[in-house]
């Protein structure tokens, strides 16, 4: 099952896993991407359940997951994915669109994962992946909602990883840098810093990296790599990284 699978990450992801034998629950809100996905599948010989819902909202979540069991006889791969960024400073940004992007990017995580996890432990196995993102490991300024939400994220999966762990069931966090998707809009890219457009990355390889952290029982991974080392530095000199990444951000 992939939440956010109309699009980008979540839509290649999807393909991808159907290619590798998978029967694929396809979740988002636009019902006709999301048949555009399955169309795509069914056309490689694939199999794809369409399962539309607005992850805003936590009992739309726990239904999609329900219907998604039902369909697919259980879940054994579960990709929280579904989710949308902002870019604004904190004392303007709204507090419903902060509440809901709270609700999508953290809570549906939480909703889908309560309710497919009884499975895979009553089954003993099963696969989690949260796609998180590097924000949540070190937030920028002028997305102060976006970095907590995909902060909380990643604490949650860590937290129900070592929970899990024994009992076959193996947590996979993913921190994206910035994907080549539908995510950033045309504004976005103008307004993004110049070393973050040159570290952009298409979506083709992040979907083959989190492939091989699976199959290699990797439990977190950072794309591109690289980053991951700016995560070294900010914990060896927290001073430093905060001046670097102000300079940045703010100019
Ligand atoms: N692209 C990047 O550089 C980047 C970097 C770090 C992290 N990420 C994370 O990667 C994930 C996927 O992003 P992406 O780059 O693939 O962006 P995207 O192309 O915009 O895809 C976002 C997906 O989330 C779904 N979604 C959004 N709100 C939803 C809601 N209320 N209910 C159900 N589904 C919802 C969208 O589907 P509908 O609109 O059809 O509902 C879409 O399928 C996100 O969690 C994002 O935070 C992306």
């Amino acid at each position: 099952m992939v939440s956010g699978a109309s699009s980008g990450i979540g839509e290649a992801l999807a393909l991808r896993l159907a290619r590798e034998g998978a029967r694929v629950a396809l979740v988002a809100r636009r019902e006709n991407e999301l048949d555009r996905v399955a169309a795509a599948i069914v056309a490689e010989g694939g199999s794809a359940e369409v399962v539309p819902a607005d992850l805003a909202d936590a009992d739309a979540a726990i239904d999609a997951a329900r219907v998604a069991e039902d369909r697919l006889g259980g879940v054994d791969l579960l990709v929280n994915n579904a989710g949308y960024g902002g870019h604004c400073a904190f004392s303007d940004w709204d507090f419903e669109d902060m509440d809901r992007m709270m609700r999508v990017n953290y809570l549906a995580s939480v909703a889908l994962t309560r309710t497919l996890l009884p499975g895979m432990l009553a089954r003993g196995r099963g696969w989690l992946v949260f796609v998180a993102s590097v924000a949540g490991r070190i937030p920028t300024p002028l997305e102060a909602p976006y970095a907590a939400s995909k902060a909380a994220l990643l604490a949650l999966a860590e937290s129900i990883s070592m929970e899990v762990d024994a009992r076959g069931i193996h947590v996979l966090k993913v921190c994206p840098g910035v994907i080549e998707t539908p995510f950033f809009s045309e504004h976005d890219w103008a307004r993004m810093p110049a070393v973050a457009r040159r570290g952009a990355r298409p979506v083709e390889g992040l979907v083959d990296h989190i492939v091989r952290a699976l199959a290699r029982g990797r439990h977190e991974i950072t794309h591109p790599a690289a980053i991951a080392f700016a995560y070294r530095v900010k914990a060896m000199a927290p001073g430093f990284m905060r001046r670097q990444v102000m300079r940045t951000t703010l100019g």
